[in-house]
This record gives structure tokens, C-alpha cells and sequence, in this order.
């Protein structure tokens, strides 16, 4: 990209993370997301921190004001006035949340350790070092947290209790998941009636981007209604687990929290502390906990039913996400890159789509089932460059910023025209494009 397209693109990223700051916090998108939400506010910040690295700062801090006295992070931090979304999680049911604002219960993908790090790395040494003392108490508190309350057998995998905590919200695993549980009668009922038209009337997000661009009304309802349940129970895993409706070990969630792990460790030692013991050998497990989540005939990674036990053998983007992870051997990553340039796989005019172009859910507009998304793209330069694919980690960015460039900062991307889709000034596009253009 020549100079003059980088600085104009640069200058609208900029122009849209303006539009959606909100002081202490930015929102993924002024209409359709109007609060603040844990892995897009971790996003935000990596960009933030080429403009206003203070301003980054104060994005992640703003991040802490949600977490609760057992050490999660919400995924969701609600803003003033939108009492419809505060009543439905109702976070005052567990006895942990904080008093003094409404959140979710649940978490979303641990990418506060790379984001306290990236804007480490803008710092000169003795304000790195503050910076990450400051940081730290809470991020050990939230690994902490993923362990003990997501791995309960020790067995270094952490589990998700809701699709929304894993950020792809209807990505193929989970749809297929949802599948093969029965679904609570009602929403059979309206399925076989085919009154689920009649949902949009209640949805929020289908009032601002078509229909078809989202998850279905089925799978919307399944959601709410296995939302109410995490409720019901307080948002408490271990009253959860013997009847939970979802727990599974998440590919890409474990994958990202293996990456989060060795940069904790690396923000701790220069902060000067050593982690609790219990936390290290439990960090030390996930290492080697994913390679069960290999499968040797398909040649990938898959996430696996905490139920079951048994791998879920749909392919989706979080197959290249170990990649991110870091610590998987040359030989698996060089059949990820496989797949990666595989025609009829990942390889589509614009990358990466989100689930492979030969899997059966594949539709170029909805959602996680087909678009490009900046942070997966993100991800997984990140995830080449770790790997010494310096060569597919330039073609990769130099395509996503050509394809925003073309359509502008929008959430997500067709990968057959590049069309833009969802939500249109989408925070974390715009804030990833800063931080292509500038690394
Ligand atoms: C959607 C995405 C999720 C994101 C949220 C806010 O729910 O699936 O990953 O955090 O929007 O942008």
C-alpha cells in the first residue's frame, strides 16, 4: 500500500475510534454495541497506544472497574440507560460482581496479557516496569480465576459455559453443539411453527444490519435461553456443570489464553514479581494439554465437549489459531499453513475467512460463519511471525489492510468481494488497521 492510501486509511481509523470514544472506554459500534466489552476494549487499546498511549491505558483500566472479587473479567461492562441488557444478566445475582456497575457473567477471550504487554512495548523501561506492576495483580487474579473455576479437574484445558464467551459467537463448534442437545421444548415449538420471524421484534441487532448478515432466531433463542440458565444458577460453574447445556473446551479461546500465559510471564518478570506456584504449573499444563486437541487424520485442531470428551470435528478459523498460540511444533504448524494457502479452504480473495469455503455452513455474509474479520486476521500474522513465516505474515496484513481500505471499517468482511458487513465503524477494525499500518 503506497503512502498516500496508508496515511488516508489511517486517518479514518482514527476518525471512527474518535467517533466511538466515550472517555474512559470505546464502544465496538456506536448503535449495535453500546457498552464496553473485554477483548474489543484489548483490541482498541493495541491501536490506541500509536495515538494516545495514555488514552490506551485508561481503555484497559476502565477494563478492571468489571472485575469481580473472584478474579473474572466480564465480557460485557454495561453503560448507563440500556436497562433491557442490564435486566437480562442481572450480575447482582452472584455475590461477587462488583456494586457499582452492572456487567455480564461471563468472559470472553483472555487477551488482556498481549494488550498489557503491546502497550508495554511503547514505554521506556521504567514506565514499562510501572505500568506493568500496576496491570498485574489484576491479570493474575483473572488467570487465576480461568484456572480455578474453568479447569476444575486440573487438566490445564479451560472450559466455556456459553458461546459468547469464546467471541465467535455462532461459530460452526458451537452451532453444531447446540445441535445435538435437545433444545428446551418452546423453542422446538416455534421452530416446527415457524414463528421465528416473529423474534426480530425482540432482537437489537437485527434492527441495525440485515437479517442475514446474523445468527438465526433459532440460534439466537437457544442463546438467550441457555443465558438464562448460566442466571438461574448464579453464574456459579460448579452448580452449573452437572446439567450445563454448553461446556466446552474451546480451541480458540485455550490458544489465546496459552499466548496470554507466556506473556504474563513475561510482564511479571519485568515487573519483578514470580507468579503463584499453583498458577505457573497450571500455565505449564495448557502447553501441553492442547496437543490433545489434534487430530491426526484431518491434520487439525479442534475444540472438544468438557462432556464427552470428544473432539468436535468442525473446522472453523480457531483451527489456525494455535499458530497464535505459540507453542506447537514446526511439523503442525507447516500443515496449518497448508490450510492456510489451501484453495477451497482458507484461501478466498480476502482473507481468512472465518469458517473454511468447503465446510457446509459456509455463507460469505453471516457473521462468523464465512466473513473475514480483522482480529482473526490479526491473530494469525501474529501467530506466522512467531513462526518465521515472515513472507505469508505480509501478504496477509497487506491484504487485510487493502480489503478495509476498500470498504471501510467495517465489522466484517465478504471474503469472495470484500464487501463490508455487520456493523459499519467498527472499533476494533478500525483500531488493528492503526497497528498493521504501523508495525
Ligand atoms: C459480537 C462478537 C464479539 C464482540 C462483540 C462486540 O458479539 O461476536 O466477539 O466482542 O460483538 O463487538
Amino acid at each position: 500500500m503506497d503512502e498516500q492510501a496508508a496515511a488516508k486509511l489511517q486517518q479514518e481509523a482514527q476518525e471512527v475510534l474518535a467517533r466511538n470514544d466515550r472517555e474512559l472506554w470505546t464502544v465496538p459500534a456506536a448503535d449495535l454495541y453500546p457498552h464496553q466489552w473485554l477483548w474489543d476494549s484489548c483490541f482498541i487499546s493495541i491501536g490506541l497506544r500509536h495515538i494516545d498511549i495514555e488514552r490506551a491505558k485508561v481503555e484497559l483500566r476502565s477494563l478492571l472497574r468489571g472485575q469481580w472479587s473472584n478474579g473474572m473479567l466480564p465480557n460485557i461492562i454495561f453503560s448507563g440507560g440500556e436497562r433491557r441488557h442490564i435486566d437480562l444478566w442481572r450480575s447482582w445475582v452472584s455475590p461477587y460482581a462488583p456494586d457499582n456497575v452492572a456487567t455480564s457473567g461471563i468472559t470472553q477471550p483472555p487477551m488482556l496479557a498481549e494488550a498489557v504487554y503491546q502497550i508495554g512495548q511503547k514505554l521506556k523501561t521504567a514506565e514499562r516496569r510501572s505500568w506493568y506492576k500496576e496491570m498485574l495483580p489484576a491479570l493474575i487474579r483473572y488467570h487465576e480465576w480461568l484456572y480455578a473455576d474453568r479447569d476444575p479437574h486440573k487438566q490445564g484445558l479451560v472450559l466455556l459455559l456459553h458461546p459468547y464467551e469464546c467471541g465467535l459467537d455462532n461459530t460452526p463448534p458451537w452451532i453444531s453443539e447446540l445441535r445435538k442437545h435437545s433444545l428446551p421444548w418452546w423453542i422446538g415449538l416455534i421452530e416446527k411453527l415457524r414463528l421465528d420471524g416473529l423474534i426480530n421484534l425482540f432482537r437489537r441487532d437485527t434492527k441495525h444490519v440485515p437479517p442475514g448478515q446474523r445468527m438465526s432466531n433459532i440460534e439466537a433463542l437457544a442463546y438467550w435461553s441457555a443465558l438464562r440458565r448460566l442466571r438461574r444458577k448464579a453464574y456459579n460453574s460448579e452448580a452449573l456443570l452437572p446439567r450445563a447445556l454448553f461446556a466446552v473446551e474451546d480451541l480458540n479461546f485455550n490458544a489465546i489464553l496459552i499466548r496470554a500465559n507466556s506473556l504474563l510471564r513475561q510482564i511479571a518478570k519485568t515487573a519483578g514479581h514470580s507468579l503463584p506456584e499453583g498458577l505457573d504449573e497450571a500455565m505449564r499444563r495448557s502447553e501441553t494439554a492442547l496437543e490433545q486437541l489434534w487430530d491426526e487424520t484431518s491434520g487439525q485442531y479442534y475444540s472438544r465437549s468438557f462432556v464427552s470428551h470428544k473432539l468436535i470435528e468442525e473446522p472453523s478459523i480457531a483451527t489456525l489459531l494455535p499458530l497464535y498460540a505459540g507453542t506447537i511444533s514446526h511439523e503442525r504448524v507447516a500443515r496449518l499453513v497448508d490450510l492456510l494457502k489451501r484453495e477451497r479452504v482458507f484461501s478466498a480473495g480476502w482473507p481468512v475467512p472465518s469458517v473454511p469455503l468447503n465446510s457446509s455452513y459456509f455463507d460469505p455474509y453471516k457473521y462468523w460463519q464465512g466473513p473475514s474479520w480483522a482480529n482473526t486476521n490479526w491473530l494469525i500474522i501474529a501467530g506466522l511471525k512467531n513462526y518465521g513465516y515472515e513472507a505469508e505474515a505480509a501478504v496477509l496484513k497487506d491484504r487485510t489492510l487493502k480489503m478495509v481500505a476498500k470498504s471501510g471499517m467495517y465489522e466484517y468482511f465478504n471474503p469472495q468481494n470484500a464487501k463490508g458487513a455487520g456493523a459499519p465503524d467498527f472499533s476494533w477494525t478500525a483500531a488493528l488497521t492503526i497497528d498493521l499500518l504501523k508495525s
